[in-house]
């Protein structure tokens, strides 16, 4: 039966513009030992995605590359050694820096592997993977964000910074996110208040706003100098800023990342009792805590089955337009996480 099928995937054939990426078709995969070979339904489409494809940054794969980091499908074949999942089981995995998802079958190593809720929709449990574990990590162990704090989210309508949202508001903490205008109603939806950093001073709305007291925790999806510099002076006294994203690469290219990385060395030296939370890589992070990814998507996965967080998924698109979601991405024309379908 397997002869008769075969593979697409998309490849980044070289750096660029969305239209360096390429449909090709292939044989299907064969998963080695400890693997198993998923039939993917969903894969979700990132901000990282997009940085890996238009320009070289230290870990980034080299073209040609397959990106695709949060997927969900269906086992479809089992290597030699895999006894924990049987064929047709619906499940989800990161791939953790590896890539891979957008394809119709990826082999993914089985311990990287949870099981998805039957009730759940695949393109609903794509966008948990990455986005939400980031933000679970993020308010609960680097930030340690508790009951009745003020936050600042930016980049609140993204992928990332619906799920800090989302995350946020079952952790019972008091939120504001900083979106363009068109956004603000989904923002609001999802229980901040919003700011629309276009045309207002978002430092001054937020002094205004937590009457100059400033937020216990700034987390930047933003990035760069002078974005990081204004996240610092909207702390409270001993408030804490979470670099966690380099959004704004879209907007000044990628010397915004190590002007960042620069700014928040320079951060750490003001001798005064904020904090700047130590980010890991996610890249890294979950291949050293495989316990607390797979206990944690799990619960992710249950809290979106039972309707406690709802992922944002607004855009499906069919694999072979790949290079359109990019596009949207691009263009800020998307709210929520892109999907390929
Ligand atoms: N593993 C990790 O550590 C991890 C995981 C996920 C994401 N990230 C990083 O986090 C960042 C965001 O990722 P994402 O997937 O959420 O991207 P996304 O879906 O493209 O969302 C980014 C959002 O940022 C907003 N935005 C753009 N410029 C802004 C600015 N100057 N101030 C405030 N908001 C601005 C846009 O909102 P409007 O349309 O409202 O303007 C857009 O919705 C990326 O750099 C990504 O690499 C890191």
């Amino acid at each position: 039966m397997n002869s008769t099928r075969r593979n697409h995937r998309v490849v980044v054939t070289k750096r660029g513009g969305p239209e360096v990426l390429q449909l090709i078709e292939e044989d299907l995969p064969q998963p080695a030992t400890s693997e198993v070979r998923v039939k993917v339904l969903a894969a979700g489409v990132s901000a990282y995605d997009l940085m890996a494809r238009s320009f070289w940054f230290p870990g980034d794969p080299s073209p040609p590359f397959t990106p695709g980091e949060d997927v969900v499908g269906m086992v479809d074949a089992l290597g030699h050694g895999v006894s924990t999942f049987a064929i047709g089981d619906r499940v989800a995995a990161w791939t953790f820096g590896d890539g891979g998802g957008y394809s119709e079958y990826t082999c993914i190593h089985a311990d990287r592997l949870v099981r998805v809720p039957a009730d759940l929709d695949p393109a609903e449990a794509v966008a948990v993977v990455v986005n939400y574990l980031t933000a679970h990590l993020h308010v609960h162990q680097t930030a340690e964000a508790h009951t009745g704090e003020r936050v600042l989210i930016h980049g609140a309508a993204g992928g990332l910074g619906s799920a800090l949202l989302q995350v946020g508001r079952l952790a019972g903490l008091e939120m504001y996110g900083t979106a363009s205008g068109h956004n603000h109603d989904f923002v609001a939806g999802l229980g901040a208040t919003s700011i629309d950093y276009r045309n207002e001073d978002f430092v001054a709305r937020v002094m205004e706003l937590t009457h100059d007291h400033g937020v216990d925790v700034v987390f930047d999806t933003v990035g760069g100098m002078r974005q990081l510099w204004r996240s610092y002076r909207c702390l409270s006294p001993r408030g804490r800023l979470v670099p966690m994203g380099s959004t704004a690469t879209k907007q000044v290219g990628a010397k915004s990342i190590p002007l960042g990385l620069l700014t928040i060395g320079a951060l750490k030296l003001i001798p005064d009792h904020k904090r700047i939370g130590l980010t890991p890589n996610m890249m890294k992070y979950p291949r050293s805590h495989m316990d607390w990814y797979r206990d944690t998507l799990t619960e992710l996965l249950d809290l979106a089955s039972c309707g406690k967080i709802e992922p944002t998924v607004r855009h499906h698109i069919p694999l072979a337009e790949a290079a359109s979601a990019h596009d949207l991405i691009e263009r800020s024309a998307h709210t929520g996480k892109v999907v390929l379908v």
